[in-house]
């Protein structure tokens, strides 16, 4: 159910003479209306404006077998990878997730109709992914088990080979180690405490000593050589959006959203935003109450660059979005 509102000039010819369609939703109410010009999603004005909220202040209910999920720890909701991938994406193309764990990106594009791959080290993961899939009677995107930096290498050898939009979650710097006690009072170096009170089945970590600088470093190249092989594969003008928490530990805020400005923009990434999830279903982590005023960290960034293009697009170019993007709304 599409009206059309708007005309080009009238020298322009054939389907390139419409400007914008309104669009409507299943059940029937104007979605706004959609610019066919738009070269970076299939989203209306309004639902554009609302898109680019710097913060986004929501907790999302358990789905797709968090359950299982949660065994990872570091999973990310996939309605919330959803509206990210809406943002910066068109129907049909190609997600990449470097580091998808048990599959929030990927289980994310099954809900938006995109394609995905994944790569994970851990098969552990992959597993629970599947056996989602599985449960949910969703197709499974593609995953490949490995190191993201060797799999990456030889896509990179395929020029043909391309991605529309990177979104990752990177593995902190060695976070995996670090001990955490939600919801619990809890005095430095001593046992946790409080109603909320839950032992933590990870071991001590201090980024004071030698190794942990040394975890850092490795960290940082870690991230250096997968988005530099990422850079490669993405579309010149498309996006990259990079999930990450900062920390305090042992006396010391760490601002890894910081790190990893730095280390993309010196592959050539372009930061273009901080979005913040406040995840408002978070529990409070309590230390240091009455010494010490320790943040309780109910945030993560959502690190958004974007690869520019060399060149402006030609008008031949133009006109096949255009042409695309009409035929999306005939179809919706
Ligand atoms: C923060 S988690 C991603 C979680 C994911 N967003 C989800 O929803 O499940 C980062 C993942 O990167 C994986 N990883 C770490 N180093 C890797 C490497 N070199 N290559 C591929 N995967 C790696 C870890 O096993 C971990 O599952």
């Amino acid at each position: 159910m599409n009206k059309i509102i708007e005309y080009l000039p009238v020298n322009s010819t054939g389907v390139n003479n419409i400007k914008k369609i309104e669009l409507f939703s299943k059940n029937g109410d104007s979605r706004g209306f959609y610019d066919l010009a738009n070269q970076v999603n299939d989203l209306t004005g309004k639902e554009w404006v609302f898109s680019t909220k710097s913060v986004i202040p929501k907790g999302y209910p358990p789905s797709f077998q968090l359950n299982l999920r949660n065994k990872h720890g570091g999973q990310k909701p996939p309605e919330l990878c959803e509206k990210l991938i809406k943002t910066f994406t068109k129907e049909k193309d190609l997600i990449l997730d470097p580091f998808c764990g048990v599959g929030g990106t990927l289980i994310a594009c099954n809900l938006s109709n995109r394609n995905g791959i994944g790569i994970e080290i851990n098969q552990e993961w992959i597993d629970i992914y599947h056996n989602v899939c599985k449960i949910e009677s969703i197709p499974p995107q593609r995953v490949i088990k490995g190191d993201s930096r060797e799999i990456l290498r030889n896509f990179s050898e395929d020029p043909n080979f391309m991605v529309d939009f990177i979104l990752t979650d990177v593995p902190f710097w060695k976070m995996d180690t670090i001990e955490k006690s939600k919801g619990t009072y809890k005095k430095v170096g001593e046992e946790s405490k409080g109603i909320y009170s839950d032992k933590s089945k990870l071991t001590r970590f201090n980024p004071n000593s030698q190794d942990s600088q040394q975890k850092k470093l490795e960290w940082e190249l870690l991230i250096k050589e997968t988005f530099s092989e990422c850079f490669t594969l993405l579309k010149p003008g498309r996006y990259c959006a990079v999930f990450i928490g900062n920390m305090y530990n042992e006396g010391r805020y760490h601002l890894l959203n910081a790190d990893i400005a730095r280390i993309l923009s010196q592959i050539g990434y372009v930061l273009k935003s901080e979005i913040i999830w406040y995840d408002v279903n978070k529990k409070l982590h309590l230390y240091g109450i009455n010494y010490s005023w320790i943040p309780s960290i109910v945030h993560q960034f959502i690190m958004v660059f974007r690869k520019e293009r060399s060149e402006k697009l030609t008008q031949e170019e133009k006109d096949k979005i255009r042409a695309k993007n009409l035929q999306m709304t005939e179809k919706g």
